[in-house]
């Protein structure tokens, strides 16, 4: 991709993709915006700890509007963030980032959260999908995460978007490696298949 078809810092900041949940429901994928702030600090109540746990690999407390304000209060030209809305009412129930270094780095870490009542609806693909998918057209061409290792559903989510994927371990956590520079393609990177248990 050349430079001038690139996505720029102010095109993230306006991305909004519709589509569907695996229950029918419509969904947006939208570009993170301060305002979200106080919506994303009420929903810690409604995470887990594991899930906590699998997002931030150590115990943490309820943030502050401060911390949470880090993750909204954006520059997009180094940090991709999308929040995922459901249904009519628009909750928003998920987010997730790719953040990079500086704006030429090609090399970018996703991280993302869905709150546990919305998990298990194809909201975690669709906004892994996604983030991954803009991050190619947003100059990243490896998209890397640190995934605890009984994070099967993150792991079995990456190793099925149809890229190439690396998984290496790395003191205590697996590191994830996404190859971006085209975009997927199940056959020649078919989903990971369990082999059937001999009777
Ligand atoms: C990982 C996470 C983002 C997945 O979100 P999700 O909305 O549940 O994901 P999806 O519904 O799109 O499911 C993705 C895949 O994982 C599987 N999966 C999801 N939750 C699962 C669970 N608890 N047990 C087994 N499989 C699970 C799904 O079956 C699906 O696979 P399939 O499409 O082949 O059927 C979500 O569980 C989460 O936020 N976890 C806590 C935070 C975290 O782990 N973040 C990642 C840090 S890098």
């Amino acid at each position: 991709m050349t430079n001038s078809n690139r996505l720029t810092a102010e095109q993230a900041a306006q991305i909004s993709i519709p589509a569907h949940a695996t229950d029918g429901e419509a969904v947006l994928i939208r570009a993170t915006r301060p305002q979200d702030a106080e919506t994303i600090l009420d929903l810690y109540p409604e995470i887990s700890t594991r899930s906590l746990y699998m997002r931030f690999l150590r115990v943490i407390d309820k943030p502050t509007l401060k911390q949470v304000q880090r993750y909204t209060n954006v520059d997009f030209d180094i940090h991709l963030g999308l929040v995922v809305l459901y249904g009519p009412e628009q909750k928003l129930c998920g987010a997730g980032r790719i953040i990079r270094t500086k704006p030429e780095e090609s090399i970018g870490e996703l991280s993302c959260m869905m709150i546990d009542k919305m998990q298990r609806k194809g909201l975690g693909r669709l906004l892994v999908a996604t983030l991954i998918d803009q991050a190619r057209a947003w100059g990243i061409t490896e998209v890397v995460a640190l995934v605890h290792p009984q994070n099967g559903p993150m792991l079995r989510l990456f190793k099925s978007l149809g890229y190439p994927c690396q998984i290496v371990w790395e003191e205590g956590d697996y590191m994830v490696s996404i190859d971006n520079r085209l975009p997927p393609d199940f056959e020649l990177n078919p989903p990971y298949q369990k082999t059937p248990a001999s009777a």
